[in-house]
């Protein structure tokens, strides 16, 4: 027998009236990631993108463009009337295919190894419908599971279960599978009659074991893969879930997380082994750390790549940025976007940089600006150097050659250059290029006034004395 022909379809049309929201659930983001990518993420690995469609409907634009690099395929459905009416909407799409693994574009935690079970089972077993189903200790909100025997015969909703039914803990995961040409035989027998007016998929348990077809279920082995994010409680939930498993999948590799809980570590992020996390740190996005770095408390770093040895110290805001191999930061130094700090640099408190490159060993350490600037080796900015980037209309480059010493309390406006071995004196408004080796004073004369304090002061007292 040739090898049967299977798709997965992601329910993902839905509003999600009960997070009160003006984004679509499916977007909503748990781990750093919205629900939907999870989703994708596990079909994926079970199936080719092209066997893969994700029914979306309700901000449909914005799900498809979230999720657009899956190369997964979509189908509309519009208006959504129900998770039996998102498959009546996929029937075309869905005929090429002998079989289907139904999944639920908002229950984040699933895994490749049980999508795999389900796909399996309902394939060996070849009924009409299986039904993914979990044990839980409270199923309240979920369909509960009504049996005879192996046979599966309806699935009933939370609101319309009887308080007998409502003491079944076996649930409806909202993943199945089916057999297509049952399916679609069928489902034009679904209706809304039921207190959501909805057309329920669920329902088709009753509609083919009524057609003497076979409805099947299968136990998930976690019941936590199956939870579903319906309202905030439950997305921080789920969040909360994936945060913790991140922190002990990180210490299984090596890495210390003081205090694990009050960290933020996004899915996606790699930590290289012996690198210390302190409490309360956020680590975001595509960052990706290396090896014996510690990073101290209240840091929020997103989307940057750290090399090794890198020392990050308390409170530092890092974005969209390269840290290269031993350099130091902190505490409170602020790297935005496109910045490179190089092998053994240093970027101390209160400075704040912005698409700057800041050369190997050199070092700005206190109360500095850097805004599009490119500064080469062995630098020394001094305290509250400010670069003056931006002239209103438009944003201008400063170039500081290696081993340049700039002296405390600078301001360079750019377009400029400091040349190579250059010297700036402490307090210079510089607007001209700087040669070589030369130093810059730009600054008015010291003048002395000498006894001027004392005949100051005398005259004072002669006038009160009146
Ligand atoms: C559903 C099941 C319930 C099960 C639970 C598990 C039904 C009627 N009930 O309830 O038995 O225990 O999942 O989590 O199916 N969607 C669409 N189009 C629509 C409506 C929904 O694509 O018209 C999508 C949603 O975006 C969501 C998924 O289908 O991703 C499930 O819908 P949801 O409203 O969350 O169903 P539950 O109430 O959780
Ligand atoms: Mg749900």
């Amino acid at each position: 027998m040739a090898r049967p022909r299977i798709a997965i379809v992601i329910m993902a049309a839905g509003k999600g009236t009960r997070l009160k929201s003006k984004h679509p659930k499916v977007l909503h983001e748990v781990g750093g990631k919205p629900l939907l990518a999870y989703v994708i993420g596990a079909a994926t690995q079970v199936a080719e993108p092209k066997d893969v469609f994700a029914i979306v409907g309700h901000e449909a634009d914005r799900v498809r463009q979230a999720v657009s690099q899956s190369g997964i395929n979509f189908v509309m459905q519009k208006p959504q009337k129900g998770t039996g009416h998102a498959l009546m909407t996929a029937r075309e799409a869905l005929q090429p295919y002998d079989h289907i693994i139904v999944l639920s574009g908002d229950a984040p935690m699933i895994t490749p190894d049980t999508i795999r079970k389900l796909r399996d089972f309902h394939v060996s077993q070849d009924p009409a419908m299986t039904i993914l189903a979990a044990m839980l200790a409270d199923p309240t909100g979920y369909g509960r599971v009504l049996r005879k025997g192996q046979n599966v015969q309806r699935v009933v909703e939370q609101r319309s279960a009887t308080s007998q039914q409502l003491k079944i803990r076996e649930i409806n995961s909202g993943f199945y599978g089916f057999k297509v040409k049952s399916l679609f035989r069928h489902i034009d027998k679904l209706s809304t009659n039921n207190p959501h007016g909805e057309f329920y998929l669920t329902d088709m348990a009753e509609i083919l074991s009524r057609s003497k077809e076979h409805v099947l279920s299968v136990n998930v082995d976690n019941p936590a893969e199956i939870l579903g994010a319906n309202s905030r409680t439950e997305l921080v939930e789920i969040d909360q879930r994936m945060r913790t498993a991140k922190c002990h999948e990180l210490m299984a590799e090596g890495v210390t997380i003081f205090n694990p809980s009050s960290c933020v570590i996004d899915a996606d992020v790699l930590v290289g082994s012996d690198t210390v996390i302190e409490p309360f740190v956020q680590i975001r996005g595509n960052t990706h750390i290396g090896s014996d770095v510690r990073i101290g408390s209240f840091s929020v770093i997103s989307n940057c790549e750290i090399g090794d040895q890198v020392n990050v110290q308390t409170g530092c805001v890092l974005e969209d940025s390269h840290i290269g191999n031993r350099a130091g930061l902190g505490p409170y130094s602020h790297v935005r976007p496109g910045c490179e700090i190089c092998e053994e640099a240093h970027v101390g408190n209160f400075v704040e940089m912005k698409k700057t490159r800041l050369g190997r060993a050199s070092k700005a350490n206190h109360l500095t600006y850097l805004g599009d600037s490119d500064v080469g080796e062995e630098v020394n900015v001094g305290a509250g150097t400010i670069t003056c980037n931006y002239d209103g209309i438009h944003k201008h480059k400063t170039v500081i050659e290696d081993g340049v010493f700039i002296g405390s309390d600078s301001i360079l406006v750019a377009p400029i250059r400091i040349g190579k071995g250059a010297y700036v004196a402490a307090g210079s408004c510089l607007t001209d290029d700087v040669p070589p080796e030369s130093l810059a004073l730009g600054r008015a004369r010291q003048v002395i006034k000498e006894s001027w304090a004392r005949q100051k002061r005398a005259g004072r007292a002669a006038k009160k004395a009146e």
